[in-house]
């Protein structure tokens, strides 16, 4: 018996990255998984890739900064999966970087749309599935949000994204006091730098930034998608019971540095 076996997880960002690590490690675990993301080849894919490793997925194409795109997932999500138990809301994109006072109006509204209220408008219509499909069980759910290290000691030239992030740590705390008492739980996990596809291809341009990437941790490395894919596994597990409200960095220490 898999540590998720008969779960159904649902995953924003699934397409690609870390939201890509999660899925596959939901599959590993034995749950049956929604992949959602608006780039419909790069999620197809994530499904193809567990599907061939002999676990359960389907695709869902949907933008989630849109309120009626994430309504129309959940629903699909329970109504092809039979429920929802588990999700984790990785999807987001940054409009841009650099200094205040020559960033766009325009910009910075756009980066909140895309990592925090995405984020809420997701968790609005998870908490409301997971209320509606798993009434009378112990356990309604558990949301896992993907915060970043941005959001916890502010960075310079990143104002919009360390603050949408920062939105999502507070809404993953407020959240959590609001349904704690109801049986979903809801935590964040905060990567660090993470060795994805796009900071490889980043460093393939820019290859004098990966020495300091490397040393933004203390354990003087860049993480892997699938240490952040862990992290979210044990949050959304029955291991994780007695916890709800927390923001776990994930980053070889580059918090604490
Ligand atoms: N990579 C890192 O080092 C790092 C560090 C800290 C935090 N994070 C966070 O981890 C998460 C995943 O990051 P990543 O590096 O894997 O990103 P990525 O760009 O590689 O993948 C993001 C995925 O989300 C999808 N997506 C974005 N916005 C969407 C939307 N509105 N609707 C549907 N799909 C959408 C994209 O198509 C893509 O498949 C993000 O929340 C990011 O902020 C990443």
């Amino acid at each position: 018996m898999k540590l998720l076996n008969d779960k159904v997880a649902l995953v924003t960002g699934g397409g690609m990255g870390i939201g890509r690590a999660i899925c596959q490690a939901y599959a590993d675990a034995g749950a049956k998984v929604a992949v959602a993301d608006f780039n419909a080849s790069a999620g197809k894919e994530t499904v193809e890739l567990i599907e061939t490793a002999g676990g359960t997925a389907f695709f869902i194409e949907a933008d989630v900064s849109k309120e009626d795109a994430v309504e129309a997932m959940v629903q699909q999500t329970v109504k092809q999966l039979g429920g929802l138990h588990m999700a984790c809301n990785s999807a987001a994109v940054s409009r841009g970087s650099g200094p205040i006072h020559e960033f766009t109006r325009e910009v910075f509204d756009s980066t909140l749309e895309l990592c925090l209220t995405n984020t809420w408008l997701c968790l609005k219509h998870q908490v409301a599935a997971m209320i509606e499909s798993n009434a009378g069980e112990e356990s309604l759910g558990s949301i896992v949000n993907i915060s970043s290290n941005a959001s916890l000691k502010g960075q310079a030239y990143n104002t919009a994204y360390a603050t949408a992030k920062a939105g999502v740590n507070i809404l993953t705390k407020s959240a959590a006091s609001e349904y704690g008492a109801m049986g979903i739980r809801i935590n964040a996990v905060s990567p660090g730098v993470i060795r994805t596809p796009g900071i490889e291809n980043y460093l393939k341009e820019q290859p004098h930034q990966a020495e300091k990437f490397d040393r933004a941790a203390v354990m003087k490395r860049m993480g892997k998608p699938e240490e952040i894919a862990d992290a979210v596994i044990f949050l959304s597990s029955d291991k994780a019971a007695f916890i709800t409200g927390q923001i776990l960095s994930v980053d070889g220490g580059m918090s604490v540095k």
